[in-house]
């Protein structure tokens, strides 16, 4: 590692993974203008004095807790498996996965209880041993690196406690889930003294709240229709945002247009009762950056 210069703020980030591309855009999308060509180690932002480390996801945890970088995008998983000494500032809403305990389908253990006795195979040790202890299950525990999934085929090992995302690397090798450890997703976290010392704290404050901006505009979407004036009520019930929607006249006298901002996930759900209650022209439009 390059010695640390202390005018500019460090955040590491994935090198490459699952949740690679989505820190950053995450970072483009609070303003930071970088590089990642050449799968270099450092990136040096051109509008901030802010660098980029680019590192295995396993080692952010410690890094951060170090002092080496000042500010990680990691998994939530590999925060409580190191159970590392940061500050997490922000869930990020990506990076969705689970933990889980999967057997072999042709294994007769189907439930955590009759692990009593046998091998897991996991890169998650700590974690896995915890939840075993509470379920009062003792079995042992096969720390491995990586592939845990091939571990039963090989014999190595009765069960695995591994990440799932989508489900198809469990699929794929005749595993069956039988119990979750843990629901993890991406996480902003931060270096304690970093966070409470005066040098980065004014800054780190600034990147939460752009944080907060990008990441609010992304819950929600600006809505723009037109409808019978007769309607506005129903109109308003339906959309019942924070704020009063914007309503303009338009030619027609009996029609107005409405503009509003929605949250999204209800999205769908909401066009089609606004449609019900009369409402046409339906234009959803994403919003970039929102400061309220
Ligand atoms: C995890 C896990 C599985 C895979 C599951 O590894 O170890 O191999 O993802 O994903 P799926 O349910 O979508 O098939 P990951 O790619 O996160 O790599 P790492 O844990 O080695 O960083
Ligand atoms: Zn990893």
């Amino acid at each position: 590692m390059t010695k640390r210069d202390a005018t500019r703020l460090r955040i590491a980030l994935q090198k490459e993974g699952r949740l690679a591309e989505w820190s950053v855009e995450l970072l483009r999308g609070m303003g930071l203008e970088f590089e990642t060509y050449k799968r270099r180690l450092i990136s040096r932002c051109r509008n901030f004095d802010i660098d980029l480390l680019f590192l295995r996801d396993d080692d952010i945890p410690e890094y951060v807790q170090d002092g080496v970088v000042d500010l990680g995008i990691v998994g939530n998983n590999l925060v409580q498996e190191c159970a590392a000494e940061v500050e997490t500032l922000a869930p990020l809403g990506f990076g969705y996965c689970t933990l889980q305990i999967a057997v072999p389908e042709a294994s007769a253990v189907r439930d955590v209880k009759q692990l009593q006795g046998l091998r897991v195979a996991t890169t998650y040790p700590k974690m896995c041993a915890r939840f075993l202890q509470a379920k009062g299950v003792t079995a042992e525990i096969i720390p491995i690196m990586g592939s845990v999934e091939i571990t039963p085929s090989l014999d190595v090992a009765d069960a695995i406690c591994d990440l799932v995302s989508t489900g198809s690397t469990l699929e794929m090798h005749n595993l069956l889930s039988i119990a979750t450890v843990m629901e993890s997703e991406a996480v902003l976290v931060a270096n304690r003294a970093s966070r409470s010392g005066k040098a980065w704290n004014g800054r780190i404050t600034q990147l939460i709240d752009r944080l907060h901006g990008v990441l609010q505009a992304r819950a929600k979407k600006y809505v723009m229709l037109n409808a019978p004036s007769a309607a506005i009520p129903e109109i308003r019930a339906v959309i019942s945002g924070r704020k009063s929607p914007t309503i303009v006249p338009l030619a027609d006298p009996a029609m107005v247009a409405v503009h509003a901002v929605v949250e999204e996930d209800l999205f769908w759900e909401k066009m089609e009762r606004l449609k019900a209650v009369g409402a046409s022209d339906i234009l959803v439009m994403t919003i970039e950056k929102m400061i309220a």
